[in-house]
């Protein structure tokens, strides 16, 4: 089992903010990525659709042996986590539990910001996260589908994502939340300039980086972790063809993409 990879799932390029992530805290493993490019985005789709797709993906990284997976999407988290936790034989590890908790650990006020897709924000997950450890803790949410789009248009820094952020944030900041969970995996991107529009008494909780520690965390516990020798470099998997995937998931990933498969999930 530890000489087995680590799946890794998503709807397209987001996810890649969390196998880097990965790649920095358990940087012995291997990882098999799947972006399902065909479908991409999930943010906009109902749960139902949500959910179907991320068991077609779930069983995707099962067929390739895979000995944990990793649910690198917030709104497949949101809505698919606890059922592909039942359902299936591996552990399941989704973004929005390790946010969480890490968010509660650095509130002083008590006030929690929350920002996503509008599946995410509509499922009430980071809601029921955070207030199943602390039922006191008030929570301000925010669908801010523009970052995805400006995001990958690698448009992070620019103008347009100041705007945008201002626009988005200004209500959450009117309610003195200290505190901001960047609830997509697309938004690790717009750190700086997400940061630079709440102010430094904001604190801004990046999720990529906390699930990469709760899977350490989990292949610890289980014993699971990869001797150095074993490690063999990162699959790519995509359900469309790869180009658009290459071409922007680099500023994702930190690196060039290569060899990207597409495949069909059934
Ligand atoms: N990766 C998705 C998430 O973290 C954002 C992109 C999408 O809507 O599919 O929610």
């Amino acid at each position: 089992m530890p000489e087995r990879a680590i799946g890794v799932f998503d709807s397209g390029v987001g996810g890649l903010t969390v196998l880097r992530a990965l790649r920095q805290h358990v940087p012995d493993e291997s990882l098999v990525y799947l972006g399902d490019t065909a479908r991409v985005p999930y943010g906009t789709k109902s749960s139902p659709t949500v959910m179907r797709y991320a068991h077609e993906a779930a069983r995707f990284l099962l067929a390739q042996r895979v000995k944990l997976m990793v649910v690198a999407c917030n709104t497949a988290s949101a809505v698919a986590v606890d059922e592909l936790i039942e359902r299936y034989q591996v552990p399941v590890i989704g973004v929005i539990l390790p946010g969480a908790k890490r968010a509660l650990e650095m509130t002083r006020n008590g006030r929690i910001g929350v920002v996503g897709t509008e599946g995410t924000i509509r499922s009430g997950a980071y809601d029921r996260a955070l207030q199943e450890f602390r039922p006191d803790i008030v929570v301000h949410t925010a669908a801010c589908p523009l970052f995805v789009p400006i995001a990958e248009e690698g448009w992070s820094c620019h103008e347009v994502a100041r705007l945008a952020a201002h626009e988005y944030l200004a209500p959450l900041l009117d309610k003195g939340i200290d505190t901001l969970v960047l609830g997509c995996t697309h938004y690790p991107l717009l750190k700086n300039t997400l940061q630079e529009v709440v102010g430094p008494d904001v604190q801004l909780v990046d999720s990529a980086q906390e699930t990469a520690k709760a899977v350490k965390l989990r292949l610890e516990q289980d014993q699971l972790l990869q001797s150095p020798s074993a490690t063999q470099p990162p699959c790519y998997f995509v359900t469309d063809i790869p180009d658009r995937f290459i071409r922007v998931g680099g500023a994702f990933l930190g690196e060039q993409l290569k060899d990207v498969k597409t495949v069909v999930l059934d």
